[in-house]
């Protein structure tokens, strides 16, 4: 099995390249795609950029041209649920696109995607169950070593915990709680938002192969997430995600 692994994060590809081994790499389409074993997985590794059109593309280079099995998003997102903390994970046992509405046409409900009569994308139960253990098995065993204890201080990560469900991708940095709250109300049991997972898993779903999404919530959609963001994204998160997927790939 080949696995292609997707980051939304610059900071968290440079690390999972930097545990590499057999490495080559290959430019198409502006981005830059690294294949090797990681974990004693055979893996190709790219930094997506962000938003919807930017990870479909990278991730149909994938499969197309990589012939990868499987997809793997990794990154950070805006937290929706209320009991929701700064550097928790969400494992997505569903995802949606938050910005798809053409429930104009007849017999068609909003975030349903056109032709393909489907709202939310669904991840196999064994994958979230992986998943779920590899964050939770980092969390336990390796953050504290992983991270510096000021840093996590700094940021007010304290206990950080593992949550499953559903996660919306649009293309739009949420950082206004009036439209986070709308969101809620529309999609219950909607755990956080970013701006990839779902374009990711239509993709998967499209050629018939698993996808999972693991998202480190960096802020709270809230007016201060652009100042949160940038700087926990590349002290934390990226080593949140990137832990997470070697404890992955060891149990796949
Ligand atoms: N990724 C991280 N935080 C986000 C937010 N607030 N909105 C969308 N994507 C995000």
């Amino acid at each position: 099995m080949k696995i292609g692994i997707m980051g939304a994060m610059h900071e968290e590809i440079a690390l999972f390249r930097d545990s590499m081994v057999d490495v080559s790499t290959q430019i198409r389409g502006m981005r830059e795609y690294t294949s090797g074993k990681l974990a004693g997985c055979d893996v190709v590794v790219v930094f997506s950029r962000w938003g919807k059109v930017a990870a479909s593309a990278t991730a149909t280079t994938l499969i197309e041209r990589f012939d990868v099995d499987m997809l793997i998003f990794t990154g950070v997102a805006g937290a929706m649920a209320a009991e929701l903390e700064v550097g928790d994970i969400v494992i997505a046992d569903s995802l949606i696109q938050h910005d798809m509405d053409v429930s104009f046409l007849p017999n068609t409900k909003k975030f349903e995607i056109p032709l393909l009569g489907v709202s939310n994308f669904t991840v196999d139960d064994i994958y979230v169950q992986l998943a779920q253990s590899a964050a939770q098995s980092y969390l336990t065993n390796d953050l504290r070593t992983n991270v510096p204890e000021n840093t996590l201080v700094s940021f007010n990560v304290t206990e950080p915990k593992v949550v499953v469900g559903l996660i919306a991708s649009g293309d739009q940095f949420i950082a206004d709680p009036a439209i986070a709250d709308k969101l809620c109300s529309q999609l219950p049991g909607l755990q956080c938002v970013e701006m990839e997972g779902a374009a990711v898993a239509q993709v998967a779903y499209e050629h018939s192969i698993p996808c999972i999404v693991m998202r480190t919530i960096s802020d709270k959609a809230d007016h201060s997430a652009a100042v949160d963001f940038q700087q926990f994204t590349i002290d934390v998160a990226s080593h949140f995600t990137c832990g997470s997927v070697m404890r992955l790939l060891e149990s796949l």
